[in-house]
């Protein structure tokens, strides 16, 4: 985390999430295996890890898709247990890997049913501000103002990823989980979504699952690794990158399935240096 991000983000003291122990099975295969995480407010955490590795339940899991076990806390409150509608009210958001919008309605009218759908008193202090205001500043956060007016059908592909964002912007997410928000893109769109991630980073907590090392590499202020389950590694971009374990899990996995070998190859590659 930069100094800046700290010194600019806390609107009520600094967010954070703790996940300690976090544990799903699924008919006896442990999906995520004692995972601990700590995320604050200002990181832009990279989620790795081959196909398979629990990503997308580790989310799951945080945002009560999936039961678990362990804890999770949001700046000391318990997550955990709790339903997804009512966590998603405690400001922690998520996308999915396809983009859940409506691709009838304009992108305008996405964000004003995304910053109506909570009941909650932060929703209510918000509407107090009016939710034009809010909506407008989300409109001008992810670029898309000059569109306000279009159907989201027709947005191009990164455009859809950057609503999806913006409807967790107009509901007062701090804490956004964001599954592999640039698979698919372009590298001009993947370099507006890594200058977003990190505008929006500052004030928020933000995750990234992702497979792409590249956009990794540029973007991310830290990174766990996630292999069968478990934390693998944690660090730096530099650190993960020369840390034989996750050398061995991308190769192995590329080895093995033929998949990932242009990450497994870079990672030699860099670390060998
Ligand atoms: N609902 C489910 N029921 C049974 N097994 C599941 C379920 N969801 C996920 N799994 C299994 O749990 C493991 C972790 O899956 P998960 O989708 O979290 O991996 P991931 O790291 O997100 O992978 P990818 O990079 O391919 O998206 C996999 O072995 C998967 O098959
Ligand atoms: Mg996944």
């Amino acid at each position: 985390m930069t100094p800046t991000a700290v010194a600019t983000g806390a609107r009520t003291g600094r967010t954070y999430l703790e996940v300690r122990g976090l544990t799903v099975t699924f008919d006896g295969f442990r999906a995520v295996d004692g995972v601990d995480l700590t995320l604050i407010q200002g990181d832009l955490k990279f989620l790795i890890g081959p196909n398979g590795a629990g990503k997308t339940t580790v989310v799951d899991a945080i945002t009560g898709l999936v039961p678990a076990t362990g804890t999770v806390d949001k700046t000391g409150q318990p997550v955990l247990g709790m339903k997804t509608h009512k966590i998603a009210r405690m400001g922690i958001g998520r996308t999915f890997q396809t983009a859940s919008i409506f691709e009838d309605l304009t992108v305008e009218q996405n964000l004003d049913i995304a910053a109506g759908s909570g009941r909650g008193w932060l929703t209510l202090l918000r509407r107090r501000r009016g939710r034009a205001t809010v909506v407008a500043e989300a409109l001008e956060t992810i670029g898309l103002e000059h569109l306000a007016s279009t159907k989201a059908g027709v947005l191009a592909h990164g455009q859809k990823q950057w609503l999806e964002i913006g409807m967790l912007l107009v509901q007062d997410s701090d804490v956004m989980l964001l599954d592999e928000p640039v698979a698919g893109m372009g590298a001009e769109e993947r370099k507006a979504t890594g200058e977003l991630l990190q505008r929006i980073a500052a004030e928020r907590t933000v995750v990234v699952v992702e497979h792409d090392m590249d956009f990794m590499r540029d973007f991310a202020t830290s990174v766990t690794v996630l292999a069968a389950g478990k934390v693998l590694a944690e660090g730096t971009v530099s650190e993960i990158q020369a840390d034989p374990k996750v050398q061995q899990v991308y190769l192995g996995t590329a080895a093995a399935t033929g998949t990932e070998l242009e990450t497994g190859t870079e990672l030699e590659k860099e670390s060998g240096e």
